[in-house]
This record gives structure tokens, sequence and C-alpha cells, in this order.
């Protein structure tokens, strides 16, 4: 469906050269004076320029040639040359019927690109923390929204199970449990296939560990020399590290569950692995890496750069790879299996140098496979204290700390006004604490740093998750008044309402704004628009639920009207949240 902007700006253009001026003056905007009209064309004001002439009698010329459109219901010129426009309501009834019958709303999904999202990038045998709470937010809002605008897209989680951890886990459990098969040289049976020990324990080897690791340095080689050793293939590590993989692998994937995260590839850094060796070869054949002080290196400064970007380690002076050299190997791997025409990585801010440095060598090394890579960075999510976030103990707060702090808080409120049992409100609970975090989140800019504020994301008013979803539970319990009363709006009528009241027409304007705002929101990989859109849009059909009494309304053909434009917004408002990532209860 056409944008309703561009209908009128079709309009606009039409009656600039009507009256002999140059149609590309016809722009029109939304209004910056929504109490004088409700769009607006400044397009005589440029126009005066060219043709030497007031502005206000350019305007006067187009609003004649205009004013025998239905579209709108009045046009209006305002010294020195402002075309001030406000639409009719027959127009807008029809645009709000027909974006009613579309599958999107109205909205042209044009994508067509093939692409990969890789976010979340939890680390193995390492509790999730918050800082892994907005990759998992904003890459799964992109990923539906990328969706939703026609692309084939591809979410992987990119397991951080590569690293060094994993050393510091094997060596730490080494001490622990001295006489598992896994250190003895000489063993040759087969190794158990239960794990030797269980998540609990596995969640406090890891901290130990890496505690110990900073003030022992014997224990942290040790821990290198097992990396090592198990990224080279030793066996005894190998079948320790897939029990380490298995314990914690359910473990995160009940956690992205309960975020309603979902990825279509569980990939890891140690995936990558099998392409490194012949990737190195290829680099050196391609005369990218000399050597540095032992370490092979790729240099990727460019003229243009205004600050020092350093040469991208591939391979330490011990023969150790390293993050960059696992997604540089991941790349080749995915241009293998899935050929993408974009990767996009969404990750900490604090991670652009680490990508910068990787997109050059990517792009100097694989010319012949191009893909677009797109690094997605976002911003530090801090406590009230404009610090990066932490327990009141001062400690990394874990995920599941505070998503269980988040529905602790929404339980309080819904009990306050105990409308359901107590078993309901802790499942309606878990849904609207899940829209609190992902709405405060989503609702400021990624690349920005914001302040996690459990009050407000969890209060039932203002610019927050649970206001949306109160907004979308009401308009479901009318919905239900409604059908109740056995009356069936889908018989008695056509559609929304043609001759409209004030708060009617205000929330069809916001309605039919939606493929607009969709398009930014794509475009400019911009969740945080579709928060605001739905801000406005709840805003607007509160107001007019204030306004106008639906279930008591006499006369049944605005009564259907009304019931069809209550649809409409719930429908807009679902398809919303459901790309943001989060649903609305039936009850609240
Ligand atoms: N595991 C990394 C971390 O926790 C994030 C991975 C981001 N993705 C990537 N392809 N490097 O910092």
């Amino acid at each position: 469906m056409k944008k309703i902007l561009d209908l009128m700006t079709e309009q606009f253009s039409k009656a600039f050269a009507a009256a002999g001026y140059d149609e590309k003056y016809g722009r029109v905007t939304v209004s910056n004076r929504p109490d004088l009209c409700e769009y607006q064309c400044n397009g005589a004001m440029a126009a005066a320029k060219e043709y030497k002439k007031a502005p206000f009698m350019i305007a006067d010329d187009v609003a004649a040639a205009i004013s025998q459109s239905d579209m709108f219901k009045s046009v209006e010129v305002v010294k020195p040359g402002f075309i001030n426009i406000i639409v009719s309501d027959s127009m807008l009834s029809s645009y709000i019927n027909e974006m009613a019958r579309e599958e999107k709303l109205g909205y042209e999904a044009d994508g067509s690109d093939n692409i990969i999202i890789d976010y979340g990038g939890p680390n193995v045998a390492k509790p999730l923390h918050v800082g892994h709470l907005r990759t998992a937010i904003i890459g799964e809002s992109l990923k539906r929204i990328f969706r939703f605008a026609g692309n084939k897209v591809t979410g992987d989680i990119h397991l951080g199970d590569w690293g060094l951890q994993m050393g510091l886990v094997i060596e730490q459990l080494h001490d622990n449990k001295p006489d598992l098969p896994y250190y003895d040289e000489t063993f040759e049976g087969e190794y158990p296939k239960e794990p030797p020990f269980t998540l609990s324990e596995l969640e406090q080897i890891y901290p130990a560990a890496s505690a110990r690791s900073k003030v022992e340095e014997t224990f942290k080689e040790r821990a290198q020399l097992a990396t090592y050793k198990l990224q080279k293939g030793y066996k005894p590590y190998r079948a320790l590290w897939k029990h380490i993989m298995n314990v914690s692998v359910a473990d995160l994937r009940q956690n992205y569950e309960n975020l309603n995260v979902e990825f279509d590839l569980w990939k890891g850094e140690s995936d990558a692995e099998e392409y490194i060796d012949e990737m190195i070869a290829d680099f050196e054949a391609k005369g990218l890496v000399h050597e540095s002080q032992g370490a092979l290196v790729a240099d990727v400064k460019e003229e243009t750069d205004t600050k020092e970007i350093p040469p991208c380690i591939i391979k330490k002076s011990d023969g150790a790879t390293l993050y960059a050299t696992t997604d540089l190997a991941t790349i080749i791997m995915r241009v293998k299996e899935i050929n993408p025409d974009k990767i996009i990585y969404v990750a900490d801010n604090r991670q652009e140098m680490h990508f910068t440095q990787v997109f050059r060598v990517a792009e100097k090394a694989f010319f012949s496979k191009k893909a677009e890579y797109i690094f997605h960075g976002f911003g530090t999510m801090n406590g009230k204290d404009g610090k990066p976030f932490k327990t009141r103990e001062g400690g990394i707060m874990r995920l599941e700390n505070l998503i269980a702090e988040i529905n602790e808080a929404v339980y309080n409120k819904i009990m306050e006004n105990r409308q359901v049992s107590e078993e309901e409100a802790r499942t309606i609970a878990k849904t609207v604490g899940l829209a609190a975090v992902k709405y405060g989140d989503l609702s400021n800019q990624a690349s920005k740093d914001y302040v996690f504020d459990i009050d407000r994301f969890t209060s039932f008013e203002g610019n927050t998750g649970p206001y949306i979803l109160y907004t979308i539970v009401r308009i479901k319990s009318i919905l239900e008044k409604y059908a109740q009363t056995g009356k069936n709006a889908d018989k008695l009528s056509g559609g929304v309402n043609s001759e409209l009241n004030e708060s009617e027409k205000q929330l069809m304007l916001e309605l039919s704004r939606f493929n607009e705002m969709m398009e930014s929101a794509y475009r400019e990989m911009a969740p945080h628009k579709i928060c605001a859109y739905i801000y406005d849009l709840s805003n607007a059909f509160n107001k007019f639920y204030h306004e106008n009494r639906i279930i008591a309304e006499e006369d049944e053909k605005k009564q259907t009207g009304y019931i069809k434009l209550l649809e409409v917004t719930k429908r807009t408002l679902e398809v919303c949240i459901e790309l943001l990532g989060f649903s609305a209860p039936s009850k609240m």
C-alpha cells in the first residue's frame, strides 16, 4: 500500500505542476503544529526563490489547483506561505479499511537479501550476565524486522565455546577431581557418558578458576596449555569439552527460551576451527600477513583513518589463534554454508575495533565471495548510578536473577489490583516482565547507553512495555464484551466509520503511519522507532477510549465502526510487539 504521505505528495506535486511550478516542490510532511493541522506542505517557501515570487502567492495558486481533491478536508494557506492540510474523513477511513485487509497492514515488504544475524554470543561455562541481555534482545528484534521486510534471515548464536575459559575449567576440575580418567594419560577405555559435574558445580568451577588464574601464574599457564591441547584435538579434553558443552548449552537453551529468543543456528567459535589452517595458508599466499615479534599479523590501517587501527593479530607467537582468527574463519564457513549477502553482528560498542579489523581483513582476503559486513554496536546498560549495571552487592548481575527481580516487581503490581489468582499472577508476571525488560531496552537507540530502572520499566503508566500491554488487554476485553452481546461486527458493516469524531480521527491518523514507520525502522535497523510508534498509538487509543462509549453506543452502525477500529488497532499493536519480541497476556 502506498504511504499516506506519498499519496498526498502525489496530489500536491500535480497541483504544483498544474499551477505552473515544478512538481518537485510538492512534498508533504507530518505537521509540526498538530494544533493547527495534520500535515503540511512547505514547498511554496522553497519555490519562491526559484520563481522570484512571494511564497504565499505560489501557495495560493497550488491551493486553488488542489481544492477539487476529495482527499482533503481543508487546504489552507497561511503566511508567509505554508500550506496547512487536514485530511478528509472519508479518505482516512478507506485507508484504514484497506490497511485492515492487508496481511502486513499495508507495509510493502521488498527485502530479498540472504542475511545472517550473529547475536547472543554467550560464553559457554560462564554464567549469562546482563551484558548478554542486550545483544539477545536487539538481535532478536532485528531478526524479526528483517524477516517481516521479506528477507531470508538466519540467526546464529555464535557461542563462545573455544576460549581460555575451557582450559580454566579443565584444570580446575583436574584439581578438584584428579582421579577422573580425562587426566590419566594411560587411560584407553571409553570415557563416561555421564558428565563429571552438575550444572551448579560447573557454575562454581569457572568463577573459582578465573579468580585463581589472576593470582596464580602457573595455574594460568596450565589453563593456556589445556586450551591449546583442546584446540589441537587432544582426545581426553575433547571428551571433557563435550560434557561442558552439553551441560552448559542445555541451560542456555532454557535461558533464551525464557527470553523468547530463538536461534536458527547454535554454532560456535569451535565450528570454525577446521577452516583456520587453510585460511592462514591462504593469507600467507596472498601476502596479507607478516611476522611481527613472532606473531602473525595483518596490517589493516588505511590512509583515511582518523584514529590508529592496529594490525590484526592472526596467530600468536605460541601458535594460539585469537578471537579475530575465529571470526574470520567463521566468515569462510558461513559463505560456504549459507552464502549470505549480509552478515550483521550485534555486539557491545566496545568490540568495534575488533570488528573493524576483522572486516578489513575479510574485505582484502575474501574478495571473490563477498558479503557485506555490518557491525551493529550497542551501548552499556547502566544502573541508576550511571555505572554499568551491578547487583546491590556490587557483583556481576546474573541474567536469571535480573529476570526474577523484574518478574517479582510486576507480580506485586498485579497483586495490588487483586483481580486474578496468585498462580495466574505469576504466569502473567512472566509475560509482562519480559515486555518490561525488552521495551525498556529497545525504546532506546541501540548505540546509546541507558539506565536500567526496574521501577520505571515495570510501571503500568508512561512509556513502558506494561503500558503497551495494558492497552492491548483493554482492547481485548472490550472486544470480548462486545462479542458477549451477541452482535457481530463483520455482518453489520463494511469497516471503520467514515464520519469521525476528533479522537477517532487522531487514532486513525496514528494507525495510518504504520507502513511509513516500518520502512524507516527497517532501513535504519531501529526497533526504537517501533516503540515510539506504539507508544503514540496507545496514547491515541486510550484517549479515544476515554472519550467514547463503545459498548454503550446505541447507534449500531457507529458502534460497529468503533469495533472495526479496535480490531485493526489491536492487530497493529500485536504485529509491532511481535517484532519487538514479546507478547500480550489476555488479562493483567
Ligand atoms: N562471545 C563474545 C562475547 O561474549 C561475543 C561474540 C560476538 N560475535 C562475534 N562473531 N564475535 O564477548
